[in-house]
């Protein structure tokens, strides 16, 4: 318990999960903010409540997603930095799909507690075919955003959320064709970041070709060995 007690001290246990569309990064933030007892950050979350309620920036937003491209940086540096100076990030966070490009991370450098030897940096590693076959068996809940697979998570009743129990619908996004964009983008625009953090800081490599449990084991231990 050596990091969940870190978290409650000075030093706050930042955390970045870089990796591909569907490597699983969601459904591992949840669990390691749940262990470290720092809050999840998800900028595509974030960005699907803006859409949702219909704001400046989900209305800018949008159609950008739709179409498997990324949401301009000026707009996600700005967005991470208020919900980043908040009262309960004292102790820390997890950042789940930010940064995802060089000016993102940069901006993030540039925050209070940005720099990048204070990140634990994880790069979950999955073979494409498994990471369509992820995307395209995604359900997703859209009222309390809750993730599950068909196959590999599914909720207890077919179709029903377990947290809410509204109705699960696929993401708009996880269609193949807006999928093979979103892979292009990552290749283009995140792929760099591997390189950048490498050279910065310890960049973690995680083998998330297995299953849930054994890629958290995963983390953990690479949390406790920072800690
Ligand atoms: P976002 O929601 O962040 O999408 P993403 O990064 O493409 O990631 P995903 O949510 O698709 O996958 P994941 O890695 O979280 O996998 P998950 O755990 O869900 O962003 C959406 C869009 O918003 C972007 O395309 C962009 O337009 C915009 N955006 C967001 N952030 C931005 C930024 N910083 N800058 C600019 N634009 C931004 O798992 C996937 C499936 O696999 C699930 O069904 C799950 O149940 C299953 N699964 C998970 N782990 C396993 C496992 N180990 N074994 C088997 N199945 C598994």
């Amino acid at each position: 318990m050596a990091a969940a007690s870190k978290s409650a001290g000075n030093d706050a246990v930042r955390v970045i999960f870089l990796g591909p569309p569907g490597a699983g990064k969601g459904t591992q933030a949840v669990r390691l903010a749940a262990y470290l007892g720092v809050p999840k950050i998800s900028t595509g979350e974030m960005l699907r409540t803006a859409i949702a309620k219909d704001t400046p920036l989900g209305r800018e937003a949008g159609p950008l997603i739709d179409k498997g491209n990324l949401v301009p940086d000026p707009l996600l540096v700005a967005l991470i930095a208020e919900r980043t100076a908040e009262s309960d990030c004292k102790s820390g966070f997890v950042l789940d799909g930010f940064p995802r490009t060089l000016p993102q991370a940069a901006g993030l450098e540039q925050m209070p507690g940005g720099d990048p030897r204070g990140f634990l940096v994880f790069d979950f590693e999955v073979p494409r075919d498994e990471l369509m076959r992820r995307l395209s068996g995604r359900r997703w809940c859209p009222k309390c955003q809750a993730t599950y697979h068909i196959a590999n998570q599914p909720p207890r009743r077919p179709g029903i959320c377990d947290v809410c129990s509204s109705m699960l619908v696929q993401r708009d996004d996880d269609m193949e064709a807006v999928v093979e964009r979103r892979l292009a983008e990552y290749d283009r625009r995140t792929l760099p970041l591997i390189e950048y953090y490498g050279a910065r800081t310890r960049l973690i490599r995680i083998d998330g070709y297995r299953s849930p449990d054994v890629v958290f084991q995963d983390l953990l231990s690479a949390v406790e060995v920072s800690a």
